[in-house]
């Protein structure tokens, strides 16, 4: 493993990029602030290499990001309601960040955390001490992440936590995809599938109203391959919410076993994605908020759609829906989290 310096924070503290290879070249680079992927090269079909992530140039990029660009998110990743939510009986308050809601665990979230990286054998191995308080979240949490990229062209992330008090935790990966290689393109062409039968909607605020809905015969409905362009600018109230897909989608699944959750193809360079995930949920964000103010690597203008984000998680809002899957962590109790992203052509 490769190790080198990407840049300094403010405080001069030294941030580094580790470079991950395996026996078929496919190459991922990380670095401590956020552990955020900053690039993933990938085979296409006649064997090019590419660039499939979006990030920035510099370390000053990621400081300035507020799309989360490659990062990891925690506390809690997505929204909790007005950041409020009550634990055994006490009201905890969240930094307020979207709106009136909370997201991806607030302004100074993982994703803004100087992780601890240490290659350990061939994975690189991220920690970070959250403090108790830190965003409003109760307790201390000792959190690892562990990046292993294997001969089998997989990207393996390995999420672990444990707490000194009760309190929520879901954590995820925000990177943005764009298969083809070439961020000047949108991602409307790619051919999208999700093992998932139901969605939460969402209110105006994008909130989760409580109720599972079917997506069968709606604009939702991704359970055999469809372009992620193809009804995105249909008439529907919750792309309408979202300005676009920004939801959570409920895993077919049974079990908290790895299953495939995502598959997406790039006809034109024929690079596949496959996500394979431990939770229950994946929030599918067709990068609406893109709109080619933010300058990325090479010079890229990052435009509207050019990068879709698959975000294995738990349900948004679940520390205030008892109905959803369990998100509270208590000590003496372990959470281990396991995702996928799995590359090929076809
Ligand atoms: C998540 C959220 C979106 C948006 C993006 C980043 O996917 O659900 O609403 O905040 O992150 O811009």
């Amino acid at each position: 493993m490769e190790r080198s310096e990407f840049g300094r924070l403010p405080g001069g503290e030294k941030v580094d990029a580790f470079t991950l290879r395996n026996a078929r070249g496919v190459e991922a680079r990380v670095i401590g602030f956020g552990g955020a992927i900053v690039s993933l090269r990938v085979p296409d079909r006649a064997g090019r290499m590419g660039d499939v992530v979006l990030g920035y140039d510099s370390l000053a990029g990621y400081l300035a990001d507020d799309a989360y660009f490659g990062s990891l998110i925690g506390r809690y990743a997505n929204r909790i309601r007005d950041g409020r939510f009550s634990l055994d009986g006490e009201e905890h308050a969240l930094d307020v960040n979207n709106g009136a809601n909370h997201l991806h665990g607030g302004r100074r979230g993982f994703h803004k955390a100087l992780w601890t990286a240490e290659p350990d054998g061939a994975a690189l191995r991220l920690t970070y001490t959250s403090a108790d308080g830190e965003e409003g979240y109760p307790g201390t949490l000792h959190a690892t992440v562990r990046y292993t990229l294997t001969d089998a062209d997989e990207l393996v992330i390995d999420y672990g936590a444990t707490v000194d008090r009760a309190t929520p935790v879901n954590l995820t990966q925000h990177t943005y995809f764009n298969l083809t290689g070439d961020p000047a393109r949108d991602i409307l062409g790619h051919e999208l599938q999700l093992a998932a039968g139901h969605i939460t909607p969402v209110d105006e605020t994008l909130i989760p109203t409580g109720e599972l809905r079917p997506v069968q015969g709606t604009a939702f409905d991704f359970q055999h391959p469809c372009p992620i362009g193809a009804r995105i600018g249909g008439a529907d109230e919750q792309l309408a919410r979202a300005g676009g897909y920004d939801h959570n989608f409920v895993l077919r699944r049974d079990g908290d076993s790895l299953a495939l959750a995502a598959r997406v193809h790039d006809p034109s360079t024929g690079r596949t994605l496959e996500v394979h995930t431990t939770e229950p949920g994946i929030q599918f964000y067709s990068g609406n908020f893109l709109d080619g103010t933010t300058l990325g690597k090479d010079g890229h203008r990052y435009g509207h759609r050019c990068g879709f984000c698959l975000e294995p998680q738990h349900f948004p809002d679940s520390p205030n829906r008892p109905e959803f899957p369990p998100v509270i962590l208590r000590p003496g109790q372990h959470y281990a989290s396991r995702t996928v992203y799995r590359f090929g052509t076809d």
